[in-house]
């Protein structure tokens, strides 16, 4: 086991890493919770996990409510919220309860912004099951749901009092989902960590029938440098007002605008997405002669070794660029993006000619 604390005065809490539940019931015990615990999960990991889950958080004393939500990112929604609440209060009446999200990413963002609003707020944990949700969405407290008219458009940020990762339950996820997930290890590793980079790349070269087999002397190791940079990155900017969280934005302008191009459908997940972005990104630095070192080269073919896209194929062009460039007008005015120097150093640059970015996104479109 190894345990990390995110750093926010009376707000700080632990980040757990764990290879299995065992150690679960007696973390909750530590943070004097209610002994009513409502579990928000998908459906995929109900069928799954339900039993187990039940069977340890009973042992420990704790009385269990499951609130089963679609397997879909369209569950992250007002409609999915209104159900979840009152299926919730259908429950639980007037006890004092805590909130579980039991999940990836959707499960993480649509659990913790019930806790944030629900009697203006209820005490909660996050247990992230995707690699995602283990290395990002579970850890800084960037809770919400989507509108019809774009994605996280309501949110907050509300931070749970702990996040429980047992790295064992990544045996189950889809290969897509393992793979979309090492997009945002990958990430780590180029904004801040060039041992973690250097890591992804040993596992890539293990021949193992499986992903997770492949990567799995790796999985702890991986999840506790990320899970750090996360973080320690969260702890000095937790609102994203201070410009130190956005260096984790890597790879995300163009990939939120492949996500926004191609609908948010099942073309292209938010790693998958982000793969082609941080080549983008790239190639936007070494334009703009900010990298000091063959950056794309090295990136381009760990991406393809994880199965990620390196160009995007049945998208049109011109849809990204314009949702790359509402996006910016949207935030500051003017093309922003987090571009790299060297492996494990990233800087944030302004101004960036939209030619340019252009010119990098029609030459990754095939
Ligand atoms: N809050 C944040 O800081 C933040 C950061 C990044 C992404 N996000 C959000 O995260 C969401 C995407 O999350 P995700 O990539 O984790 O996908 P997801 O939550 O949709 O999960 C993917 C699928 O895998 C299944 N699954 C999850 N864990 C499993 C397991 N262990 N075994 C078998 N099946 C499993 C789920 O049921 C689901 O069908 C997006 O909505 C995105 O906006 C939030």
């Amino acid at each position: 086991m190894k345990q990390i604390k995110l750093k926010l005065d009376k707000r700080s809490y632990p980040i757990s890493i764990n290879s299995d539940f065992g150690n679960l019931a007696y973390q909750l015990k530590k943070l004097n919770l209610p002994n009513k615990a409502i579990i928000v999960t998908m459906e995929s990991l109900d069928k799954l996990y339900r039993v187990d889950l039940i069977d340890i958080l009973d042992k420990g004393g704790f009385n269990v409510f499951i609130e089963v939500i679609p397997d879909s990112e369209s569950s992250k929604s007002l409609s999915q919220l209104n159900i979840s609440i009152n299926n919730i209060t259908r429950h639980i009446g007037s006890e004092p309860f805590f909130l579980i999200a039991f999940g990836g990413g959707v499960v993480g963002d649509l659990s913790g912004f019930i806790a944030s609003i629900y009697k203006r707020g209820v005490r909660y944990v996050q247990i992230p099951t995707t690699l995602l949700a283990q290395v990002d969405s579970s850890i800084g407290g960037k809770v919400g749901i989507d509108l019809e008219t774009g994605k996280n458009l309501v949110g907050a940020f509300y931070q749970p009092e702990l996040v429980y990762s047992n790295i064992s339950i990544l045996k189950t996820l889809p290969d897509r989902e393992l793979q979309s997930g090492m997009a945002e290890v990958i990430k780590y590793g180029v904004i801040k960590d060039r041992g973690l980079f250097e890591l992804t790349e040993s596992l890539a070269a293990r021949e193992e029938d499986t992903l997770f087999n492949k990567i799995k002397p790796g999985i702890e190791e991986i999840v506790h440098k990320c899970s750090l940079i996360k973080s320690s990155v969260v702890s000095r900017d937790e609102k994203d007002s201070h410009g130190i969280r956005a260096i984790l934005n890597f790879g995300h302008t163009v990939g939120h605008a492949i996500e926004a191009a191609s609908n948010y459908s099942e073309s292209y997940t938010h790693g998958e997405a982000i793969s082609i972005g941080m080549l983008c990104a790239v190639e936007v630095s070494n334009k703009l002669k900010i990298t000091k070192e063959d950056i794309l080269t090295r990136l381009e073919s760990l991406l393809g070794f994880y199965n990620l896209p390196v160009v995007m194929t049945g998208i049109n062009t011109d849809r990204v660029i314009s949702a790359f460039w509402y996006d910016k007008k949207f935030i500051k005015g003017t093309p922003r993006m987090v571009l790299p120097v060297k492996i494990g150093n990233v800087k944030i640059i302004d101004d960036i000619s939209m030619d340019v970015v252009k010119e990098v996104i029609k030459g990754r479109t095939r």
